[in-house]
C-alpha cells in the first residue's frame, strides 16, 4: 500500500497517537539521521518509526540487526515495517517501557535515540513517563533527537518538554526550519552529560 495511505489510515485510527496527518519528508528524514553512525556501543533507538520515512534514511546510514531497534505501538505498521525492513529489529511496544524493552533486546549500549513521538498530542502523563525512560537512557555522549512542528511550537506541551531536557542536557541544538515538510519543522538534539 502507498506509505502516504497507509499513515492516513493510522491517523485516522488513532489521531493523538500519530499526532500528524503525514510522514516524515525525505528533508525531514535526512535531518533527523544527520551526523548518525549506528554501532553495535552505539545502538540507535528508533521511537515511533510509523511507516518507516525515518529509518530508510538509519538504514543508508548503516543501521542493522546489531544496531539498531525500532519501536512502534501500532501492530499493524509494524508487520507492514517488517516486510520493507525485514533485516531490521522493529518491535510492536510502548515506549512508555523504553528500558525494559532494550534490555529484552540484548543490544549494547544506546548511542541515538531518534524520538518520533508526538508529545504535544499524546497525554501528560505517558509523554512524562516516555521521557522517565529517556533519562535511564541517556548516558554521556548519549544523542536524544526529536522534531517539533512549528505550528505547535510554543504550545504548553512543547515548551514543558523542552524545559525538561534543558534542565538535564542544557540547551537544544535546533536546526533551520525544515520548510519541505507538512506542516513545516524543526529537530532539536541534546546530548547525555
Ligand atoms: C508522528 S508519527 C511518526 C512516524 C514516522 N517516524 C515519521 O516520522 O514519519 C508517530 C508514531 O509514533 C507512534 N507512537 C505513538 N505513541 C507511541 C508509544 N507510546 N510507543 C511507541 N510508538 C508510539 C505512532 O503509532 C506513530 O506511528
Amino acid at each position: 500500500m502507498n506509505e502516504n495511505i497507509q499513515f492516513f489510515q493510522a491517523f485516522l485510527k488513532n489521531p493523538t497517537s500519530v499526532g500528524s496527518i503525514a510522514p516524515s519528508s525525505p528533508e525531514l528524514a535526512r535531518a533527523m539521521v544527520k551526523g548518525i553512525e549506528p554501532g553495535p556501543e552505539n545502538v540507535v533507538l528508533e521511537l515511533g518509526v510509523g511507516t518507516g520515512a525515518i529509518t530508510k534514511q538509519l538504514r543508508n546510514a548503516g543501521a542493522n540487526s546489531e544496531n539498531y531497534l525500532g519501536i512502534e505501538i501500532d501492530p499493524s505498521l509494524v508487520r507492514s515495517l517488517r516486510g520493507s525492513f525485514h533485516e531490521l529489529n522493529i518491535v510492536t511496544g510502548d515506549a512508555t517501557s523504553l528500558a525494559e524493552i532494550h534490555r529484552r533486546s540484548g543490544l549494547g549500549r544506546v548511542g541515538y535515540i531518534v524520538c518520533c513521538l508526538p508529545f504535544v498530542s499524546l497525554p501528560n502523563e505517558v509523554g512524562g513517563k516516555i521521557l522517565g525512560e529517556v533519562e535511564k537512557l541517556m548516558t554521556e555522549g548519549c544523542m536524544f533527537r526529536m522534531y517539533q512542528y512549528a505550528h505547535g511550537y510554543y504550545s504548553p506541551s512543547a515548551i514543558k518538554l523542552r524545559d525538561f531536557m534543558r534542565k538535564r542536557y542544557g540547551r537544544s541544538r535546533r536546526s533551520p526550519l525544515i520548510v519541505k515538510n507538512i506542516p513545516p519543522a524543526y529537530t532539536l538534539t541534546w546530548f547525555g552529560r
